[in-house]
């Protein structure tokens, strides 16, 4: 059985505010969504922060890569006004920052470990260490956990590795031939796939083997309707504004 929201936020607030921000996390709450995804990255120092790209450019003003700054540079750069001057001052947030937002504000969160290249086995490790330690009352009184999940084989076996009382999620674009025996090696609780290249079969057929299936980016009302018919447990979506908040 799917323990997680249903529903939940792509990068904290879709398409409606500068993504992976604590503005974003905010605009998610306002439209309702007590649940939430981010990305998590190294930064150079090894301190994980909540962003989505390697490289400066898109969402954080500057150049280079993420790994070229420590945190603390990181939280004082520009990862707002590229949406919107009212969000000019948004800075790249860390993780804890936004894992004590969530908590305090009691939204759940499936992060996803999102190595730069070459940094799959610290990131996965570092990530599900933090998490472990953000959460230990709640691993102690048996409460609902985050749900890390992540593209990369290796930092799904480093977030394994280091703190194995934390699920994961394996997240792939189209669910590969042999998806039953891979997710059982890699002791993963769901798959997270591309919400196109799923079919009604393949979605029972993973539902069969007992493992949750969860569906990003569903934009459309009718689509979220029809995957939820499907089998499919969970999705994130980029409208916040059209597809109404199921917090349970
Ligand atoms: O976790 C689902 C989704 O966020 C994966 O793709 O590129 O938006 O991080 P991306
Ligand atoms: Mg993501």
């Amino acid at each position: 059985m799917w323990p997680y929201p249903r529903i939940v936020a792509h990068r904290g607030g879709g398409t409606l505010a500068p993504e992976n921000t604590l503005a974003a996390l905010r605009c998610g709450l306002a439209y309702g969504y007590r649940a939430v995804e981010f990305d998590v990255m190294l930064a150079g120092d090894g301190v994980p922060v909540v962003v989505h790209d390697p490289e400066l450019g898109r969402t954080v003003a500057g150049s280079g890569a993420i790994s070229d700054y420590t945190a603390a540079q990181l939280e004082k750069m520009e990862a707002g006004a590229w949406f919107g001057s009212q969000f000019a001052g948004e800075g790249v947030p860390t993780f804890e920052a936004v894992v004590d937002y969530c908590k305090a504000q009691r939204i759940w969160m499936n992060i996803e470990i999102k190595p730069a290249p070459g940094f799959d086995v610290p990131t996965g490790e570092t990530v599900a260490v933090a998490a472990r330690a953000y959460f230990a009352q709640e691993i102690a009184a048996g409460e609902l956990l985050p749900l890390l999940s992540s593209f990369s084989i290796a930092a799904l076996q480093a977030a394994r590795q280091a703190a194995p009382e934390l699920s994961r999620g394996w997240l792939v674009e189209t669910i590969p031939s042999d998806w039953a025996q891979r997710a059982k090696e890699l002791g993963v609780v769901a798959i997270h796939c591309h919400h196109e290249a799923l079919t009604p079969a393949l979605a029972q057929a993973v539902k069969g083997e007992g493992l949750g299936l969860f569906c990003y980016t569903v934009n459309r009302p009718q689509r979220a309707s029809e995957l939820l018919a499907w089998g499919v447990d969970g999705f994130c979506t980029d409208r916040i504004d059209l597809i109404k908040p199921v917090n349970t």
